[in-house]
């Protein structure tokens, strides 16, 4: 039976390669209807992680319920229970965008006409109904990522797991995809997703989890974790020291560098907070210098939390 709507539990998990550890004992409660991102950068551990809660690795201890199921007891209950769309497309280039949702639904065992109503529904949710036809080959980034997803969703499941579903895409596609998970959860699905990017938990998760040297070394909600890390705040550089304690006495809560003539801001970078910024110093006719805006990432939150900045460095 499923106790308080968990919707994913795991205790322990511990999985190596060869002499590799990969992860140190993790434990996560996911409730139900609700998003959970498992941040990391990259090769800590998200793939692997994905891989053991959807049933397609095993850990080498550790124990998960999925939708109240026992992951090692009851496998094919939880793979009813869960789409899964991977880092790496499941997408056959072979067959056409809506022979590629058939397909799925043949896996899923749903009837001819049962299968067909499903994918034409889901072309026309991920807007790919002009493209049912074609080859996935002629897809943009984002229109393969909507596929590979709507082919996750063929069997109608509970809970979803996604890995990295914007690592790649161009800032729109991204934002789409956004809105798509957002649809999702309002669909009352559970969503476990990983991400390289802090912007991206921030905007979507209701708990983040991040990862680092096969450990969660931090759990939590958004408003959680960024009482831990570093806020945001933009830089003001001015040309003289007059300017300067000008903008310091006008703005009141800055830290100031006096010899390089700046002052540091909090600020959450949105450009509301940037443009009140400015109209009170332009309300003062004080003239700026240079203007940078520092918005915490990934970094930082592995910088509050480990001292250290994240082992790769991954390209944006
Ligand atoms: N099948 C495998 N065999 C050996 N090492 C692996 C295998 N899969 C993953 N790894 C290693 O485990 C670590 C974690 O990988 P992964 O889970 O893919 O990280 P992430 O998804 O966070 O980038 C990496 O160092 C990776 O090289
Ligand atoms: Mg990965």
């Amino acid at each position: 039976m499923k106790t308080n709507q968990t919707a994913i539990a795991a205790r322990g998990l511990r999985k190596s390669f060869g002499s590799h550890l990969v992860l140190n004992g993790i434990d996560l409660d996911v409730t139900e209807g609700t998003v959970y991102a498992l941040l990391g950068p990259n090769g800590s551990g998200k793939t692997t992680t994905v891989q053991i809660l959807s049933t397609f690795l095993s850990s080498d201890s550790g124990e998960v319920r999925i939708a109240g199921h026992d992951l090692l007891k009851e496998p094919e209950a939880v793979r009813s229970a869960i789409g899964v769309t991977g880092q790496f497309s499941a997408v056959d280039n072979l067959l056409t965008g809506e022979e590629n949702l058939l397909l799925m639904a043949d896996l899923n065992h749903l009837s001819r006409q049962e299968g067909r109503r499903r994918a034409a529904e889901l072309l026309e949710r991920f807007d790919l109904g002009d493209v049912a036809g074609k080859l996935p080959i002629t897809y943009s980034g984002g229109m393969r990522r909507r596929l590979d997803l709507a082919m996750s969703l063929v069997g109608s499941p509970r809970i979803i797991f996604l890995d990295e579903p914007t690592t790649g895409l161009d800032p729109r596609s991204r934002k789409t995809m956004w809105e798509i998970i957002r649809d999702l959860l309002a669909g009352g699905v559970t969503i476990f997703l990983t991400t390289q990017y802090l912007d991206e938990a921030d905007e979507l998760a209701d708990k983040i989890g991040v990862l680092d040297q096969g450990k969660l070394v931090a759990e939590g909600t958004v408003a959680e974790l960024k009482r831990l890390i570093p806020g945001g705040h933009i830089r003001l550089e001015f040309a003289d020291f007059a300017r300067l304690e000008t903008a310091a006495h006008t703005l009141g809560d800055v830290s100031r560098d006096d010899e390089a003539l700046a002052l540091t801001v909090p600020s959450d970078g949105s450009v509301r907070s940037l443009r009140a910024l400015l109209d009170r110093l332009d309300s003062e006719a004080i003239s700026v210098e240079g203007l940078s805006v520092h918005i915490p990432d990934l970094d930082d939150v592995f910088f509050a939390l480990t001292g250290q900045p994240k082992n790769q460095k991954v390209g944006k």
